[in-house]
């Protein structure tokens, strides 16, 4: 045996001889291992803080119009979540069927969020566009006379329900309250939004400057503005805000 191995052992000894005290001590003990678990967690957790955002921004996502929002009130109404996603995976099935994978600032002004979690029917999260609005109504009116083995139920009463935008300004209040960034001007003229969408002679330009690329028609072609026409409005814009023969993701910029 070497006689300089020595010392080097008594170091090593008594490093566990303080360890030992703290195994024995079992307040010593909490209070080390309480030391220990917190600066992982900080590291972990700290700079979650100091993100301004986890979603990245996108060229052309903007909060619903009133006319585009009344829509999904309805479509939460009736459930249709219940048969629909929209929310489609980076998965190459999916991406094929229904157009390149969602983002998450797609659905950013959504409250709740509509991604679903079972599909009865195909996912909708870029359907706007697929059908003329005429599909639409002859869909949603009698799904069977459209797609014979389809078991959507039918939504008729949707065209007999004439709604006015009475309650469209608290409306947009209520999604302001929980993030969506509706401005005062957006508020004060929601009625007039509403109503100027539905109605293709209307005045709409100051329409498309508050909504860029909200789309003005009158959608169930009948006079006076229905529940059909917010549900079509709707149905026709989603998943159509984002160019994406100009997209890039972030990580790849
Ligand atoms: C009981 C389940 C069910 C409910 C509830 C339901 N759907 Fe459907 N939906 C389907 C099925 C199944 C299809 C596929 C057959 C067809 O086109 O009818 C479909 C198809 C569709 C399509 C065509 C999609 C495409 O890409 O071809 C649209 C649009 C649609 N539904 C909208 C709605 C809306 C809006 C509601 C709520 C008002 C709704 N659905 C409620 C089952 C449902």
């Amino acid at each position: 045996m070497n006689n300089e191995a020595q010392p080097e052992t008594s170091k090593k000894k008594r490093f566990l001889d303080y360890h030992a005290i703290l195994e024995k001590s079992p307040t010593l003990l909490l209070v080390f291992s309480l030391l220990v678990v917190s600066v992982g967690g900080i590291v972990e957790i700290a700079p979650l803080f100091y993100l301004e955002n986890t979603i990245e921004d996108v060229d052309g996502v903007r909060p619903y119009s009133p006319l585009e929002l009344t829509g999904r009130e309805i479509y939460v109404r009736e459930g249709c979540y219940v048969c629909h996603s929209q929310m489609i995976r980076p998965m190459r099935d999916e991406v094929e069927r229904y157009g390149h994978y969602s983002l998450a600032a797609e659905s950013m002004y959504d409250h709740p969020h509509q991604w679903g979690s079972k599909r009865t029917g195909p996912d909708l999260a870029r359907v706007g566009g697929r059908y003329s609005d005429a599909w639409h109504v002859d869909h949603l009116r009698d799904p069977q006379a459209v797609v014979p083995e389809s078991i959507m139920p039918k939504y008729a009463f949707l065209e007999e329900t004439i709604i006015d935008g009475r309650y469209i300004e608290d409306l947009l209040s209520t999604h302001r309250m929980v993030g969506v960034p509706y401005t005062d001007e957006m508020i004060e003229q929601a009625a007039a939004d509403f109503a100027a969408q539905a109605d293709p002679d209307s005045d709409f330009d100051a329409l498309l400057e508050r909504y860029p690329g909200a789309q003005v028609r009158n959608f169930d072609d009948q006079p006076g503005i229905s529940e059909m026409d917010a549900l079509i409005a709707y149905l026709q814009m989603l998943g159509t805000l984002v160019d994406f023969s100009t997209f890039t993701p972030e990580a790849s910029r």
